[in-house]
């Protein structure tokens, strides 16, 4: 194999040849951070000036532990993508796990080598040198190259030195790449930390609309003034609500829910403001409503669109003066309470149709605070993703992570159920995935199937919605055997609700 004899000219031309190609090769891997590009050009570079047949850059994937092929020459695309082994598998995984080189000098007779690309037809005269390309100790890949052997070239020995360094340029230029890409990392997110000036705990919000929301959240929160939010369904209503109370000075004191569409009208009084002994029928004693429950704290009125006209009165008062009497009572009670009120009906449709007291809608407008949907705020779903699949993979002690693809169709969808329904679907591939990598085929179809363009007109749009809603809830029920009390916990609706859908979207029962 090694080429007899050469002649000091022509040992000084091989030299100089080899030092050309590694100053070339060093050259090209410093041109920029591009991994493939840089090693493929690298490759190319050694291949053409020191005459070898192929070469390939084979890189540890540190999550899989398998080597697969970053840059090749000599070999089609086909024959890269065939090119992965396992830690200790062929020659290359075991030149890997040793740290040290191999050299095949005729793969024909070798039955350790695998030829797993399937780029060598012909086996015989074909030698394969296979050096590790390793930082310190640390083994990063390994670099091949298959050499036929006549009498231009030097020895093994040349040819081993030569990669030898050539790994060592490749290994220093990973780990340049690795620290940069890091602190490129590091970079954006502390551009994020700063942009997120406000921030409110486990509240995702980094968009400008949100950013806004938060400051207004903390001008408010310190104050007793009233506060009406307002905002599509699952927008994040009741959250900020939350924050709002524990961020001010009242946040020992009790925070009561109450939605106003939730009972029956006839309760609603009583509920609200209590009641006397005997006050009416079944009235056998004394009760105290929400509004002296929350004595001392803040009362949060979800639904107040939906508050009866004959009720509104008496809301107002407590507005304006604190104070109200209990069902069957003359006594006035007055009470300490900052009240904050959501709805996502349309106010002022209500106000014109006189449906709603214009002197109470004033009253409780005094500092509108609105939850943009999510399709306004694209750039937090990134973040709430990761939020949402942090806190399940928490809760079920689990591992699961989206894949790019996946993370595209995530991004593309429409989210017309807001941040709720992204947070059920996070929970459902959390606890539902059998493994921990999702990528875009494991997605339920709705999340595949894009809103049309507007373009396309009103009628489309409305069909497609339905259409994405009927896909979505038969995936629920698919996922949860059919029983509808888990496909609507799934949903994030009611039992109620899922069989009125069901029989509105012609979905037929099974099981
Ligand atoms: N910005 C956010 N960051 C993290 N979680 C959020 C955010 N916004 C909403 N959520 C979550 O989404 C779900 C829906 O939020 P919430 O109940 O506050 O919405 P809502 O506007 O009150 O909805 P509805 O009108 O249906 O009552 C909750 O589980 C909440 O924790
Ligand atoms: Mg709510």
């Amino acid at each position: 194999m090694p080429s007899g004899r050469a002649s000091d000219t022509e040992l000084i031309e091989r030299k100089n040849k080899e030092l050309a190609a590694i100053l070339e090769v060093s050259r090209v891997l410093t041109a920029s951070f591009d991994l493939e590009n840089n090693l493929s050009s690298a490759m190319s570079t050694l291949g053409n000036m020191l005459d070898l047949q192929r070469g390939c850059v084979f890189l540890l994937d540190q999550l899989s532990k398998e080597l697969s092929i970053v840059a090749a020459h000599g070999l089609t695309k086909q024959n890269i993508e065939k090119g992965k082994y396992r830690i200790g598998e062929g020659i290359v995984g075991r030149v890997l796990e040793q740290k040290s080189p191999m050299v095949i000098s005729n793969i024909g007779k070798e039955p350790l080598f695998l030829n797993k690309t399937g780029s060598r037809p012909e086996k015989e005269g074909i030698s394969f040198l296979c050096v590790p390309i390793k930082f310190k100790d640390e083994p990063l890949g390994v670099l091949s190259v298959d050499r036929i052997y006549s009498t231009e070239h030097g020895s093994v020995d040349d040819d081993l030195r030569v990669l030898n360094i050539i790994a060592s340029l490749i290994a220093q230029f990973v780990k340049l790449r690795e620290s940069f890409v890091e602190v490129e990392k590091e970079k954006e997110h502390l551009k994020r930390e700063l942009k997120g000036k406000y921030s409110i705990d486990n509240i995702i919000g980094l968009s400008d609309r949100m950013q806004e929301v938060f400051e207004a959240v903390h001008r408010v929160a310190q104050s007793k003034a009233t506060v009406l939010l307002r905002g599509e369904s699952g927008t994040g209503k009741e959250l900020i609500a939350k924050a709002i109370h524990y961020m001010s000075a009242r946040s020992k004191g009790p925070f009561i829910k109450f939605n106003c569409a939730s009972i029956p009208e006839g309760l609603l009084e009583s509920e609200l403001f209590g009641h006397e002994k005997g006050a009416f029928t079944g009235a056998i004693s004394t009760r105290n409503g929400k509004f002296e429950l929350a004595n001392g704290g803040t009362i949060f009125l979800d639904e107040i669109g939906d508050l009866p006209i004959l009720l509104q009165p008496k809301i107002l008062r407590v507005l304006q003066e604190r104070e109200f009497e209990r069902v069957g009572g003359h006594k006035a009670i007055k009470v300490d309470i900052r009240i904050i009120t959501a709805t996502s009906r349309d106010l002022e449709s209500l106000v014109s149709q006189d449906r709603f007291r214009e002197d109470l809608y004033f009253r409780l407008n005094v500092i509108p605070i609105l939850l943009p949907p999510l399709n306004q705020r694209g750039e937090d779903i990134p973040l709430l993703i990761e939020h949402f699949l942090k806190k399940f993979n928490e809760e079920n002690r689990r591992s699961v992570c989206l894949d790019k693809t996946a993370m595209q169709i995530f991004l593309d969808y429409g989210w017309p159920g807001n941040v709720r329904e992204l947070e059920n679907t996070i929970e459902r591939l959390v606890v539902m995935s059998p493994k921990d990598k999702i990528f875009a085929s494991d997605l339920p179809i709705s999340l595949s199937l894009r809103r049309p363009k507007t373009s396309r007109g009103e009628m489309s749009l409305t069909t497609d919605l339905k259409e994405l809603e009927k896909v979505n809830i038969m995936d629920a029920l698919e996922k949860t055997g059919w029983v509808q009390a888990k496909a609507a916990r799934l949903l994030g609706i009611t039992s109620r609700q899922i069989g009125y859908k069901m029989k509105k979207l012609g979905i037929e029962v099974k099981g």
